[in-house]
């Protein structure tokens, strides 16, 4: 609706040309080798691979360099690839002081994005977007530093001091032990911890065209580097509607706890739609079935949470939320099903990460996903800056006034 006396119909027939798809979705903005996912069916597949075939069999940098690359790597190209990550861990001296910038309760997020921003100071001679071997190392820099930043950005939070990483670790056991280790005691990767976590980041290493990977594209067809792409799509990721949702999920499975434990109130006030909650970590744009990525999530949880002296009671809480929603008419009708965060703030809080971090967990499974988006919209001939047009509503043209006679 316009303002009074307006005639939309008038306005809408004036731009007709153009085609109204709030939220974009109908609207393919690209043509993409990379993900494919059928949503009725609940398929995932990156580069062609089942994600059940993938999730649990390879590690989180040979799906980084098959979303990347397109092909799985041989044994001497992980080699490579990953000696070439490994050499690059480091942050600029500078940029560790740039941390103490930050109020102390900043959340990680934020923290996150502005230093991936950063990095676009520190590598100013190696942006070109069409320079093929600088992609390269921006590329690499991105997968090797973004886990020091996420790392650096914890440690700030909690008053410790920061660790250099260790390269003589793994890529997921080094993010642990400078997350969690301390200068004075050896650090023990738990190596449970760090193949869930190697596999939760696969699950999360590519989603087509979703809001935070729409976002790196679209700034990076104006031909911003990738750094500055990037930063955006971590910023994209934070609304709680999207990446930010495992957060809130673990906050929602906290209040109803607090609450006793009463899980059909709480879906009778979703369905309610008291104060506009939802059932976070449930629905999904495009899969109106089970999401791929829940099912073997759900699996992770019960494993790691299984490990556990004292049993986590959200756990209870979350598979009877589910069980109850997945037989009530209000989510069946409108094939709700758990997405990929339902289960996996369960997961990361029984490793440890404070609630505040989930979302960063995110970032880091995400990454490979926005680059290689980011270097196929690049490459691809066919790309053009992303500008959306509208359908005007506003009022017709009036005549001014000035500001003592309104
Ligand atoms: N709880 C209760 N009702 C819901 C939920 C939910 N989680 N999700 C959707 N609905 C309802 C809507 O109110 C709407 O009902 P109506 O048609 O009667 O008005 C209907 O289901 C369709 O939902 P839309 O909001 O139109 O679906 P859309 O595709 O725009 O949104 C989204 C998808 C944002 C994921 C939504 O399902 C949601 O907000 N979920 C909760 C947040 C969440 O878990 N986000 C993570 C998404 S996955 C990811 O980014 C990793």
């Amino acid at each position: 609706e316009g303002p009074a006396g307006l005639d939309i119909s008038k306005l809408l027939k004036e731009t007709d040309h153009v085609t109204l798809d709030v939220g974009f979705v109908n609207t393919a903005s690209c043509k993409s080798e990379i993900t494919f996912i059928d949503g009725d069916a609940g398929i995932l597949r990156y580069r062609g691979y089942p994600i059940d075939q993938l999730a649990g069999k390879v590690s989180f940098l040979e799906v980084s360099y098959l979303l990347i690359y397109g092909e799985l790597p041989t044994q001497q190209q992980l080699d490579h690839f990953s000696d070439r990550v490994r050499n690059h861990t480091l942050l600029h001296e500078e940029m560790r002081r740039f941390f103490d910038g930050f109020p102390r309760d900043a959340h990680p997020m934020p923290v996150l994005s502005s230093a991936v921003s950063a990095l676009s100071t520190f590598y100013q001679d190696n942006l070109n977007p069409f320079d093929k071997e600088q992609v390269d190392l921006s590329t690499v820099r991105l997968l090797a530093k973004v886990p020091t930043i996420a790392s650096y950005a914890y440690k700030k939070s909690i008053g410790q001091p920061l660790l250099y990483p260790d390269n003589s670790l793994g890529y997921v056991e080094n993010f642990l032990r400078m997350t969690f280790g301390v200068p004075t005691t050896p650090y023990e990767v738990d190596p449970v911890v760090a193949r869930v976590l190697d596999m939760l980041f696969v699950l999360h290493a590519d989603h087509e065209q979703n809001c935070s990977t729409s976002t790196v594209r679209l700034v990076g067809s104006s031909q911003a580097n990738l750094f500055a792409s990037v930063s955006a799509g971590v910023n994209a990721l934070f609304g709680p509607l999207h990446g930010g949702a495992n957060q809130s999920v673990l906050e929602m499975l906290e209040a109803i706890h607090a609450s006793g434990d009463d899980v059909d109130a709480f879906v009778r006030k979703v369905k309610n739609r008291e104060s506009g909650i939802k059932l976070m970590g449930f629905g999904h744009r495009v899969y109106k079935n089970y999401d791929p990525r829940a099912a073997i999530v759900k699996k992770a949880a019960q494993e790691v949470l299984g490990r556990m002296a004292n049993p986590d009671p959200l756990l209870d809480i979350a598979m009877r939320l589910e069980e109850v929603a997945l037989s009530d008419e209000y989510f069946v009708s409108r094939k709700l099903y758990p997405n990929v965060d339902f289960y996996t703030g369960l997961i990361y809080k029984a490793m440890g990460f404070p609630t505040k971090m989930f979302t960063v967990l995110f970032a880091l499974g995400r990454l490979p996903g926005w680059i290689a988006q980011w270097r196929e919209m690049i490459e691809d001939p066919d790309t053009k800056i992303g500008r959306p047009r509208q359908v005007y509503v506003g009022q017709p043209e009036r005549s001014f006034v000035p500001i003592e006679q309104r």
